[in-house]
């Protein structure tokens, strides 16, 4: 079966790079991109220093591929009715209400999708998992299409997760370590994964396009993700501990990471990880595994997550205690808002808690981001606090002590302390003044004159 056309719902950080790189990579297949919001198709239509992402070596891919055979549009009706395969990439965020609220996925965007798939097509189609979701959704999604679609139409679903990093996508996509494609062992579902396996072998070597079956597929998403920030939460756990013996996190991490059974990526020392997968991801297992009664292995991932929320809490109390435990009034510089750098994400960042507490304290701060705009800083901060329970007048008054800075330079001006917690380049050699205190949440900061500096595990 040869693929023509293809569709994705959802132009987000996955659903916009994954398939710019596909309509790059496969000029015969005409890739339509389609969303529910409008201005973000707007962005992705419109000038492309502006495009809704900012992801590097994503624009010229666009520019390579938009109006040829990549197009971004609202009408999802008519992408779906036009596609053979339709990949579906809305977000799944955490429960906030209901059964599994704080924990569970929310799979309403993607449920509602479904249905629209089912109502709209009138020939067989192949239906792509690429959102992160909990193991065995796809019998959900089955159930959804076979209620809700014609009886002639015949829908085969599969598991295709997406492992890029944000801010590496574009060269995570070109060079992925494999692929993963799950499917039904029936013969129409093996037909529907070698009909997505030739897409990847455009440019995949066929020996990383791994099929396995769609359960294997779904829960290898979660565990790949459960195990990259399990590292983090160890190596940050362990940071606590050398600033207690003197021992410094980078020599370990160094010395841990040489063992080649152990490897050194994903084992740098942070003020705890943010992004829209791990926290998320992990409490969508633990939430797995409770459901099946397995409530040791719950406990085991969710420390992960427990250790990432005292690492967050650890960092902002350092700067209060540097303060004697008043930071009232204290003008405190937080450069970077976005979760890692190269990227205007901002999602779960350690800067939205770590500036938070510091606001609770009658703390001013001076925000800088490079990439991340100022709604967002206000929306992330807004949206903290609301889940929080603070009321909306508290609220009010917070969002008073925040100020976006548009430059390095006036976010630093007449700061009394310094809090870095993206590693942008352009923060990596920043001369500060001699009575500044300086909070390095990534170790990064080269030349910082005769400032106390404080580091994460030193
Ligand atoms: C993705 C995955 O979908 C998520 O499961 C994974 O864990 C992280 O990455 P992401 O691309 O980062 O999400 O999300 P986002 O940037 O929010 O994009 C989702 C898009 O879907 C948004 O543009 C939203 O407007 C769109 N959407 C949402 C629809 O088009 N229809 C809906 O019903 C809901
Ligand atoms: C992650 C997975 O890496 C990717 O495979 C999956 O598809 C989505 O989730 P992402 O969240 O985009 O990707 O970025 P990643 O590079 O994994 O970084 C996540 C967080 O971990 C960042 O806040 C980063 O700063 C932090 N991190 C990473 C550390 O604190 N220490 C490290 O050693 C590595």
């Amino acid at each position: 079966m040869q693929i023509r056309n293809i569709c994705c719902i959802g132009a987000g950080y996955v659903g916009g790079p994954t398939m710019a790189v596909i309509a790059l990579k496969c000029p015969d297949i005409k890739v339509t991109v389609v969303d529910i919001n409008q201005d973000r198709i707007d962005a992705w239509n419109g000038p492309l220093h502006q495009l809704p992402i900012y992801e590097p070596g994503l624009k010229e891919v666009v520019a390579a591929a938009r109006g040829r055979n990549l197009f971004f549009s609202t009408d999802i009706n008519g992408a779906i009715d036009c596609s053979e395969m339709i990949f579906m990439a809305v977000n799944t965020p955490t429960k906030t209400e209901g059964e599994g609220a704080g924990m569970a996925a929310d799979l309403r965007y993607f449920e509602a999708c479904a249905k629209q798939i089912a109502k709209v097509a009138k020939t067989d189609k192949i239906v792509v998992e690429k959102s992160t979701l909990p193991v065995r959704t796809a019998e959900k999604i089955k159930e959804i299409l076979e209620k809700h679609g014609k009886d002639d139409v015949h829908f085969e679903i599969l598991s295709n997760p997406e492992f890029l990093a944000e801010g590496t996508a574009i060269q995570d996509l070109f060079k992925s370590d494999r692929v993963l494609i799950g499917g039904d062992p029936s013969p129409s579902g093996q037909m529907a994964v070698k009909a997505l396996a030739e897409i990847y072998a455009q440019w995949i070597p066929r020996e990383k396009i791994l099929a396995t079956n769609v359960w294997s597929s779904e829960l290898a998403k979660l565990a790949s993700n459960a195990m990259l920030a399990q590292r983090i939460s160890s190596i940050n756990s362990l940071s606590a501990l050398c600033e207690k013996t003197g021992a410094d996190i980078d020599e370990l991490s160094k010395a841990i990471g040489m063992d080649h059974r152990i490897g050194p990526h994903f084992l740098k020392a942070s003020v705890g990880f943010g992004g829209s997968c791990f926290q998320k991801d992990i409490l969508n297992l633990v939430y797995l595994c409770k459901y099946y009664g397995l409530d040791e292995v719950a406990e085991y991932w969710h420390q992960v997550v427990k250790i990432n929320d005292y690492q967050k809490d650890r960092f902002a109390q350092k700067i209060i205690d540097a303060f004697e435990g008043n930071v009232q009034g204290k003008n405190i510089a937080i450069l970077g808002w976005a979760f890692k750098k190269d990227t205007n994400d901002s999602r779960e960042s350690a800067a939205i808690n770590i500036s938070a507490r510091l606001i609770e304290k009658g703390a001013l701060i001076q925000i800088y981001d490079p990439m991340v705009t100022g709604d967002s800083i206000n929306n992330d901060l807004n949206n903290f606090w609301k889940m929080s329970n603070f009321s909306n007048n508290m609220i009010k008054e917070f969002i008073l002590m925040i100020n976006i800075q548009s430059s390095l330079l006036n976010a630093l001006d007449n700061a009394d302390a310094v809090a870095i917690i993206t590693e942008w380049d352009e923060f990596k050699e920043i001369d500060f003044s001699n009575d500044v205190k300086v909070f390095d949440g990534r170790n990064i900061v080269k030349s910082f004159g005769n400032s106390d500096i404080y580091n994460i595990g030193k």
